[in-house]
C-alpha cells in the first residue's frame, strides 16, 4: 500500500517512521506543515494540496497523526484549533481512500468515574476537545469506515511531554508538587504506532471507533514517581498537591480512564502496561542522551 503520514514530525509520527522498517511492504510518505529530512511540506487544511498529494502519489491510506495538541493555547486561538482537528477532517475523509484517525480522551467530560466506553456520550469541555469531537464527527461523514483511535496522556521520546518535562525538573529540582487528583492511563507513542500498524496490517478492515492507551491506570503524581525512578533521580522530593493548588488555564480531566476491551477484542491483541512502556522510553531516552 502507499500509506500517507501526516504530522510526521510529531511524538506519534515520528514513532510511525520507526516502526514503519518493520514493514517495508508498504510504500511511505511522511509530511508535517515543516519540512525535514524524509518529510514532504503537507498542510492537511490545504484541501487543494491534500487532493493533489494523493492523486499523484496514488495514497491508499491515510494515517492522520497531525493536530493542533496545545490545550491551553487552544483556548485562546479556537479557529486554528478548528480548522486543524476538525476541518482538515472532511478534507482528509474525502479523498476516496482508507483514514487511520487519532483522537482523544478530552472528547469526555473527565467526570465519569468508570473507564469510558466508545460508546458513552462525549462531552467536552475544552476548545481542544470540542474541535477533536468535531473532527471525529466530520471525518465519519466523509468517510463512514475510517478508524478513529482515541488515546490520552501520550509520551515519547520525540517532541516535548510530561516524561521529559519531569525528568528535566527533577534534575533541577529539590522539591515538586504533582496532582495526584486527576487519574488516567500514561501511553508510550511507540505502543500506539504499534496499534495502528495492528490495524493496518490485520487482514479485515475493522471501521469505527476505538479506545487505545496502554494497561492500568495512575495519577500524574505517581506517574511522576515512576519516571524518576526508572531515570535513577533520587535527589528530588515529589509531594501530591490537588488541582486546586495548581494554576491551570484550561480545566483538566479528573478521571479520564479509556476502556480498551473492544480494540483488543477486535484485534485479538494484548496492550502493555504503562509501567512497561514508561521503561522503555526511558531506557530508549538513556541511549539517546
Ligand atoms: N499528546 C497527548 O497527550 C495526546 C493525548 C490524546 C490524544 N492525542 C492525539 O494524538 C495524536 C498525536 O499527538 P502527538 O502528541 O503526536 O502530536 P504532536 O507531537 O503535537 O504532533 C502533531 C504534528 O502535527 C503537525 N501539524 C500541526 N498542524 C498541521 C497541519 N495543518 N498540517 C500538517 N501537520 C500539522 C505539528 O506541527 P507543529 O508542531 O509545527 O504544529 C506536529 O508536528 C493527535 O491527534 C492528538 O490530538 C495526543
Amino acid at each position: 500500500m502507499n500509506i500517507l503520514i501526516t504530522g510526521s514530525n510529531g511524538q506519534l509520527g515520528n514513532e510511525m517512521r520507526v516502526l514503519s522498517k518493520q514493514h517495508p511492504k508498504h510504500m511511505y510518505w511522511f509530511t508535517d506543515v515543516v519540512e525535514l529530512e524524509d518529510t514532504y511540506v503537507l498542510d492537511i487544511t490545504d484541501a487543494k494540496a491534500v487532493g493533489l498529494f494523493v492523486a499523484s502519489k496514488g495514497i491508499d491510506l491515510i494515517v492522520n497523526c497531525a493536530a493542533y495538541t496545545n490545550v491551553d493555547k487552544a483556548e485562546e486561538d479556537e479557529v486554528t484549533a478548528q480548522k486543524i482537528n476538525a476541518d482538515a477532517l472532511g478534507v482528509l475523509g474525502s479523498q476516496g481512500v482508507k483514514v487511520i484517525h487519532v483522537s482523544t480522551d478530552y472528547v469526555f467530560s473527565g467526570e465519569e468515574h468508570l473507564p469510558c466506553r466508545e460508546t458513552d456520550p462525549a462531552a467536552p469541555r475544552t476548545a481542544y476537545g470540542r474541535t477533536k469531537y468535531e473532527g471525529e464527527k466530520l471525518l465519519l461523514a466523509e468517510c463512514p469506515d475510517a478508524v478513529i483511535l482515541r488515546t490520552a496522556w501520550l509520551y515519547s521520546t520525540y517532541g516535548n511531554n510530561f516524561v521529559k518535562t519531569m525528568i528535566r525538573l527533577g534534575k533541577e529540582k529539590e522539591q515538586l508538587g504533582v496532582v495526584f487528583d486527576q487519574i488516567g492511563t500514561p501511553t508510550y507513542a511507540a505502543d500506539l504506532a504499534q496499534a495502528i500498524f495492528t490495524v493496518i496490517e490485520t487482514k479485515m478492515w475493522h471501521p469505527g471507533i476505538y479506545h487505545f492507551t496502554n494497561e492500568g491506570v495512575c495519577s500524574w503524581y505517581d506517574f511522576t514517581l515512576a519516571i524518576h525512578e526508572l531515570a535513577g533521580i533520587t535527589s528530588c522530593k515529589v509531594h501530591p498537591i490537588l488541582s486546586e493548588e495548581y494554576t491551570y488555564k484550561t480545566p483538566r480531566p479528573h478521571y479520564s480512564v479509556l476502556d480498551k476491551s473492544k480494540f483488543k477484542k477486535t484485534f485479538d491483541v494484548e496492550i502493555p502496561h504503562w509501567m512497561d512502556g514508561l521503561r522503555r522510553c526511558v531506557e530508549e531516552l538513556k541511549i539517546k542522551n
